[in-house]
């Protein structure tokens, strides 16, 4: 099957829809970009930079020359930015957010909140952005669609270092926060009926996992954009999640051992019941902390 049959079949129009993607001037954010206008819907981007975002939108108006694009600029370290684009979507009829944006190995600092900045980017602002939207999407029968990662499975969470702030493995520490955001959801959402889909891409090249040192990068990389799928068609699977939503654990991504192939649905046993109850509890003590 190629992408375009893989479209016909498994996604319709979206027109008259809006989507909101967050960190769309990424690699998988692009081409979900893409995805999203060819199918007709309007298109919300979140980015942190005014001119990566104008550029995605030029770049976008050109291929779609009737595109509706709004572009809001938000930096997900700041709080006080991600509570003035919470402001700015509730006046908005939005439809579906998907929660993309991410950092993995970057400059670690403490952020306003007191949060780790890598907790902060991957987990209490997406968490705090869903809660805040709830309502609206649910009046909308809409949904949230979380980026989730196999990296949620590389570690426990730790009750007396729930950001990681102690530890300084990239790997552990994107995993902690995507660990958070997944199965935090799963237990926001429960009772919502088909308003979640927790997807992931597998594995593919774009500034995310170009986290390597340079020498070694400069090894790497080619071989790496061989083995692993194109953003195109990894992104796929986060597409995918604005037609089908997961329920109980499940996730949608990469169907060969999840890294490789078109997106396929698939039960998760990663996490026990005590660690899950915990997940919630802290997301909730952290939103009506920072409300
Ligand atoms: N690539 C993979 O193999 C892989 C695997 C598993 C999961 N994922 C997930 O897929 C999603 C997309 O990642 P990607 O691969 O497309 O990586 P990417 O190219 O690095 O894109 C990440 C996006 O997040 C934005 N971002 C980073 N820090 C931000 C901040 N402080 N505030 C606002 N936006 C911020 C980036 O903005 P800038 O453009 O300004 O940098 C970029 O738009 C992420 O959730 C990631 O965890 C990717």
């Amino acid at each position: 099957m190629n992408i375009q049959k893989w479209l016909t079949k498994n996604t319709h129009s979206l027109s008259g829809k809006t989507v909101v993607i967050t960190g769309a001037t990424g690699g998988l954010g692009k081409e979900l970009s893409r995805y999203v206008l060819m199918l007709g819907a309007n298109l919300v981007t979140v980015d942190r930079n005014e001119s990566r975002s104008l550029a995605l939108e030029k770049e976008l108006t050109a291929e779609f020359p009737d595109a509706k694009i709004t572009r809001i600029i938000a930096d997900m370290e700041d709080f006080g930015s991600v509570k003035s684009v919470c402001e700015r979507l509730k006046e908005m009829p939005i439809d579906y957010i998907i929660l993309n944006a991410a950092a993995y190995s970057i400059p670690r600092k403490r952020c306003d909140t007191g949060y780790d900045n890598i907790f902060q980017i991957n987990f209490v602002s997406p968490y705090y952005l869903t809660r805040e939207l709830l309502p609206l999407l649910s009046a909308r029968k809409g949904r949230v669609i979380a980026v989730g990662s196999i990296a949620h499975n590389y570690s426990a969470t730790d009750p007396d270092d729930i950001d990681f702030s102690t530890r300084s493995r990239s790997n552990l520490v994107y995993g902690n926060s995507k660990r958070y955001l997944m199965f935090s959801l799963y237990e926001l959402m429960k009772s919502e009926g088909k308003m979640l889909s927790v997807v992931h891409p597998g594995i593919t090249f774009t500034n995310i996992t170009a986290h390597y040192p340079p020498p070694i990068f400069a090894i790497i990389k080619h071989p790496m954009k061989l083995i692993f799928m194109k953003p195109k068609k990894a992104a796929l699977s986060i597409l995918k999640g604005l037609f089908d939503h997961t329920e109980g654990y499940s996730w949608i991504g990469p169907k060969l051992f999840n890294i490789w192939g078109y997106p396929s649905k698939k039960s998760l046993k990663t996490a026990k019941k005590s660690e899950i109850d915990r997940f919630y509890q802290t997301a909730e003590e952290i939103y009506t902390k920072l409300k």
